[in-house]
Order: structure tokens, then sequence, then C-alpha cells
């Protein structure tokens, strides 16, 4: 970890363990980047900025007339002074003119990181991270950007900030502000990103890059089923281990945008922010606007080592909860046990059994509020059905915990049924535009949580709910997108703002749940995995992965997420077959190894469990007692990769001293029963031996590398196994 300043050749280095980024300031005040990639020694890389070469001319008055700013690399490029790529940063002042020259002005170093007001964002502490802030200023408008980058110890990662303070005295409307820009000098990359739908969330995306945009965006008010706020440069070469990666990951929940663009060139632009789209903030004189950070990680050693070092630093410096590295209570759901037809009796039924088989904590799921008995009413009401919840809900907890199992509860804060005492006394209290039909989506507007009033009274009837029994888990849903998005408070022009407030709004509720109920599991969820991003683990450890519980499908899922997110933030289920969303049947053991590499739990209606299955419960929770905390805590290595292989999945957890390890294999495709499956597995010391707990043979880490092993045994649709090794003598 180290950041430096070199005055004579005007160069910041931020070395972030083996990573380098090298920013350097040239000709007029212009800020350019100079290189990103495998650390090097102290040397002065501006020559890699071409600037004895022509086109290279950002000086006002010595421009060719062809290139302008085309060919240099800004680190943070504004609109409408000749850079013709893709900007960072545009504005419109009071009399219509949207182009900026941004200039450095000043620069800082110092330790530690600093807090984003209002936003997630990752932490460390003065001993553990290193911050440099560059300020550029707009002359004419007086305007002042502060581009903010920390490393952290030990890992290569650089996260990056932008804030934009308005220091003149008209107003001014901010139209884009991204995150971060960075300028590769070459084209030869290939892009990965996460796409999906609902069921489908997260399904990796590799293709070559190529001349123009490319990009995947939302635009929905959430990250979205349909893509997520990531993205992945990498060499062609890069698989696992080898080749380099650059991850681009953005700590945010709401409209996004990620693109590439390869220039005229063949260089290109990775940018990464708050979407411009339908996007405005209102800089009035002295403003500041903060926008989200972007956490850029370096691999030089492929896929593997940049997942690795997401799922660190956001266990280690982005999750908050307690629970982090703590397994947590191995739950039970009722959703595709009963859906909305439930009643205290079914729910205390399910307890029963659950507890007899060691399962620890009961989840109510959607249904128990107001008189909701299908989705087309009662959010908002944040009541308890009596007629459901006979007992009374106290009574129901207090129940389930006398069978030794602690009590979760389904919300859904951000919303409200048209048919609702809520809606009913506030209209206006939803996202609407006037005299325009209100979309319904699910029979559910969206609550206007820019709105502190409509905060105040949903937050008050959540934490009446929580303190009236002893709950300690919650489940966040947000079942749909944003449609006519207008709010009744906000001034004409400030409305495009609507889209920014309603996630800081989210925050902020969500920031005081858990500063209120600190030992609180919280679980996000947004009708399966439409909200599965670092915003979101700032508040909660873990994210409901998606509502496809088919542990096959999961296979691919879990594994797009996996590129960024850690296991142990995967909400992950054992559920029935025929599996409700695909039809697809796979075996009772098969299912929990799959929910394994997530949180585990169950969802299913476990009073109708065959004996045998329910002897399979029993086994699984013991696994689980055994193994979590190694695959918590330790590192994960993907062996197979299901997008491109359908035959079949592997993935190791190794402790991170390396003296054990789990492995699990999944089938896809049988093979003939006498030919086993070779697998080479990654991970462990080379240089130590390790036996295979299935067999008790020993072999050196080399081997198991190297030569791999026979996996035996799997026999029939979608079998699979866990092995665990353990680090012994030869
Ligand atoms: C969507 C979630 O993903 C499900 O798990 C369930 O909670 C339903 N919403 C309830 O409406």
């Amino acid at each position: 970890m180290g950041i430096t300043y070199n005055e004579q050749n005007r160069t910041f280095m931020l070395r972030a363990a083996d990573s380098l980024y090298a920013i350097a300031i040239v000709d007029e005040g212009y800020l350019c980047h100079a290189y990103y990639g495998k650390n090097v020694a102290d040397e002065d890389l501006t020559y890699l900025l071409r600037l004895d070469e022509n086109p290279f001319v950002p000086s006002k008055n010595n421009r060719d007339r062809a290139c302008f700013l085309d060919a240099t690399y800004l680190e943070y490029p504004s609109f409408g002074i000749g850079d013709y790529r893709e900007c960072a940063f545009r504005i419109i002042d009071e009399n219509g003119f949207s182009a900026t020259d941004l200039r450095y002005d000043s620069h800082r170093i110092f330790s530690g990181k600093p807090k984003l007001e209002g936003l997630p964002a990752t932490f460390a502490d003065e001993n553990q991270a290193q911050t440099l802030e560059i300020t550029l200023k707009d002359k004419r408008t007086s305007l002042y950007v502060t581009l903010r980058y920390s490393t952290f110890e030990n890992l290569p990662v650089i996260a990056r900030s932008v804030s934009v303070e308005n220091k003149g005295c008209v107003n001014i409307h901010l139209n884009s502000i991204m995150s971060a820009c960075v300028d590769f000098d070459e084209d030869d990359y290939d892009m990965i990103t996460l796409y999906g739908s609902w069921a489908r969330e997260r399904t990796a995306s590799r293709v070559p890059l190529h001349h123009g945009k490319q990009l995947v965006d939302s635009a929905r008010g959430e990250s979205s089923h349909q893509y997520n706020p990531f993205f992945v440069l990498c060499s062609k070469n890069a698989d696992e281990e080898t080749g380099d990666a650059y991850g681009f990951s953005l700590v945010y929940s709401g409209n996004f945008k990620a693109l590439c663009e390869v220039s005229q060139h063949n260089s290109t632009r990775a940018m990464l922010g708050i979407n411009p789209l339908d996007f405005e903030w209102l800089l009035e004189p002295n403003a500041r606007f903060d926008a989200p950070e972007a956490i850029l990680v370096y691999s030089d050693c492929g896929l593997g080592k940049m997942s690795r070092t997401y799922h660190d630093l956001y266990r280690e410096h982005l999750i908050r909860s307690k629970y982090k590295y703590s397994p947590r209570p191995i739950l039970i759901n009722n959703w595709e046990a009963t859906y909305f037809n439930f009643d205290d009796k079914k729910l205390l039924d399910i307890a029963k059994q659950s507890a007899e088989l060691g399962i620890e904590m009961l989840v109510m799921d959607d249904g128990w509020f107001g008189h909701r008995d299908s989705d087309n009413s009662s959010l908002g009401d944040w009541f308890v059905y009596e007629s459901k919840i006979k007992c009374g809900l106290k009574n129901l907890v207090d129940e389930v915990n006398a069978l030794g199992m602690k009590f979760g509860i389904w919300f859904e804060p951000e919303m409200v049924s048209p048919d609702s005492e809520l809606f009913r006394e506030h209209p206006d209290w939803a996202i609407q535009v006037p005299d325009m039909d209100m979309t319904l989506c699910r029979e559910q507007y969206v609550l206007d949580f820019s709105r502190k009033d409509v905060r105040d009274c949903i937050y008050g009837r959540l934490k009446d709910i929580l303190k009236s029994a002893n709950i300690e888990y919650v489940k966040w849903d947000m079942n749909r997108q944003l449609t006519e998005v207008g709010s009744a408070m906000l001034k004409a022009n400030c409305q495009r703002e609507l889209w920014h407030r309603y996630v800081l709004g989210v925050y902020d509720m969500m920031e005081r749940l858990v500063t209120d109920f600190p030992d609180l599991l919280l679980e996000n969820c947004s009708g399966g995995g439409a909200r599965f991003d670092p915003g979101m683990l700032y508040y909660s450890p873990q994210i409901w992965c998606s509502d496809d519980t088919d542990a096959i499908e999961r296979l691919r899922i879990q594994y797009g997420t996996s590129l960024c997110y850690p296991p142990s933030a995967m909400g992950a289920h054992v559920s029935v077959c025929p599996n409700h969303t695909s039809g697809r049947w796979a075996p009772f053991k098969t299912r929990g190894i799959v929910a394994m590499a997530g949180t585990f739990g169950y969802e299913l209606d476990i009073t109708k469990l065959s004996d045998e299955d329910k002897q399979c419960v029993k086994e699984q929770i013991a696994d689980y007692k055994k193994y979590n905390k190694l695959m918590i805590c330790g590192d994960q290595y993907r062996l197979g990769n299901v997008n491109s292989d359908r035959s079949f999945d592997a993935w190791i957890f190794v402790s991170k001293d390396k003296s054990q390890a789990i492995l699990s294999v999944v089938q896809i495709d049988s093979r003939i029963s006498t030919h086993s499956r070779r697998i080479k597995i990654s991970g462990l010391d080379e240089n130590a031996f390790y036996k295979n707990n299935e067999d008790g043979s020993v072999l050196s880490g080399k081997a198991l590398k190297y030569c791999g092993i026979n996996i035996k045994g799997l026999y029939g649709d979608f079998a699979a196994k866990t092995i665990y090794f353990t680090k012994c003598d030869n």
C-alpha cells in the first residue's frame, strides 16, 4: 500500500498490493491516466501518455484539427471540450451552456478513508487504508470536482468516488457524474457482464470488445434483475488462474451505467456510475453532490484472484453485520411451503417439525399483515392480520422461541397496495406523475421514499412490529420497479432528482434499522435477486439470490454472482421437487450441496417431507455445522464453468491457512458409470500433503492441482458430492 506524488514528473503512483495505478498532471493542468496494471518500480511512466507524439496536444492553442482530445487518456473527461468519447461529467448552467474544462487545482494524501454522507461505501481505519484526493476546477463556473482514490492494505483494490461542489454564485444542473473512468491503451479485451431476468439473475456473458460503445445499465430505479452494476475487462487468455482481469463494481442500488468504448485509436475507455439517463441534480451555490463509490480490482492471475479480492474486500470492508463471519442460523422460510395460505397453526406445525430436525429459525414470509391473502392488498398496512395470526404475533414468536428456534419476518417497506388503509389516506405518497395513469405491477405502487414524512411513517410501523416480539431476522423485499417517476414534494426543477433521492431514502431507512436493531440479521431481496449489489451489502450480510431455487439453475446463478460477491452473502435454500420455477427434479442431497455454497436454509413444507428426506435434512445440518465456518471465512476457487461447460460444476472452499478444504462437485451430464470424472483442484498448498477424507488417500497439493483426482460414484441425474481435505504429514 502506498500513494506517492512525484513533483518532478507530476505523477501520482497508487500502489495497492501488487497493482499500480498512475495518474499524471500534464500541460495546462489536464489530469491524465498513465497506467493501470501490475506494479513496477518507481520510474517515470509519463512516456505512456505519448506526450511527445502528435496527436497528443491537450493545449487549447495547439490542437490538431482532426484529433482534439480524442487520443488523450483523460482521468476524468468532461463534456464539451473536444473529447468525443463517452464523458464522465456534464452540466447545464443557468445560461444553458454545457461545456466544462476541468483542470488540476490541488491534492492531498492522507491515512484512512473518509465516509460518503448518506451513501454506502467501503470503510477502513487509519492503518488499513490511504486516500488521495485530487481537486479539479472549472474556471468558468467555479465548479470543483474532487476525485477520491483509496487503497487498502494487502488488497489490489482502488476505491474511487467523486464529489462536486458549486463555489460559484449561480445554480448549476448536474447531468452526469460518473464514479470511475479508466482509459486503457489497448482494445484486445473481453468484457464480462452479468445479465438476467426474474429467476435467471446474474448469468455471466463474455464477449470480445468491438469498436463503439458496449454497455449494461439500469433505468428501473434499482440495480435490477436484468444487469448487475459490475463488469470485468480481461485479456483474451484470462481464465480462473491466468491472464489480466480488471473488475469494476459500483456500490449503488439504483440506476447505473457500465460502459466500455473502443475508440478510433483502438484504446478502450471503461466507465461506471449513476445512469445519466433522466438524471439531473440542482447544485445551488455552495451545494455539493457525492457520487457513489466504484471499486476497481486488478488481478494478474485471472478471474479467480479478482473474485477472491472482491470477496475479501466486501467481507472485511463493506459488510458491517456481526454475522459476516459467523454461521447464520439455519432457517426455514414458509414462502414456497404455503405462499399466502397459512395461519399461526400451520407455522407452528412447520416450526415443530423443523426444531426436531435441527433447523434454527422460522421466517414468516409475505401475507401476515393487513388483510393480505394474495398479492392484491395491504402493502403499507404493517399491522398483524389477526384472523391469520390468531394467537397474536408475540405469542407466536414466544412459542417458536420455546421450541429453541429464532423468529424472522418479511416486509416490503417501499411499497403500497391501492387496496390499503395507507393508500386511501395518502394517495400522494405513491410515486406518480399528475394526470397520468399509474402503472400497477404486482398490484402495487412504489412509495415516495425521497419524502421524510413517508419514511418516518413506514419506519415507525416496522419498528413497532419489531419491538412487539423477539424478532431476530428481517427479509426486506422489493417487488417492482419504478414508473411514472414524479414526487408531490419536489419542485419542477428538481423532479429528475427523484431517482437518486429514492435510493438515498432506502439507504436512510436501512441505516435506521441496523442502528436501532444492531443484532438483527437483515436479508435483502428484490423479487428474487434484483438488488444484489454492494450497496445493499453495506446494510445486510446476505441477499436473496434468486426466486429460482432449482439447484441446477442455481449453479449458473451462483457462479455468475460469485464473480463479484462472496458466497457468504448469497441467500440459498433447499426447496421441493419438482421445483416450483423450473419443474426440474434434483436429488435432495444435491439441493443441499448447492444451497450450502450460499447461506443455506429450507424453503418447503417440512411437514410433508418423506422420512428419507427428513434424514437427509439431519445429515445436511450436521455437515453445515461442520463446514460452514470454512465456507464463509475461507477462499473460494471455482473449478468448473457452468456457463461454458454444462457437463459439471465444482468449487472448493479453502481455509485461509490452507489446512483444510471442502470440495463440492455436481454432475450435470451423466457419464458412463465406470469412467470417473477427473477434477483438478486449485487453492491448496502445493508443497503440503492432504488427506482425502472420503477414501483416506493422501496426495500433495501439487498432484491435486496438476494431476487432479478421480471423482467416483456420481450416478444418476444431477448427482453431487462433497469431499473434505485436511493437511497431513506425508
Ligand atoms: C419475492 C421474494 O423473492 C420471495 O422469496 C417472496 O418473499 C415473495 N416476494 C413474497 O411476496
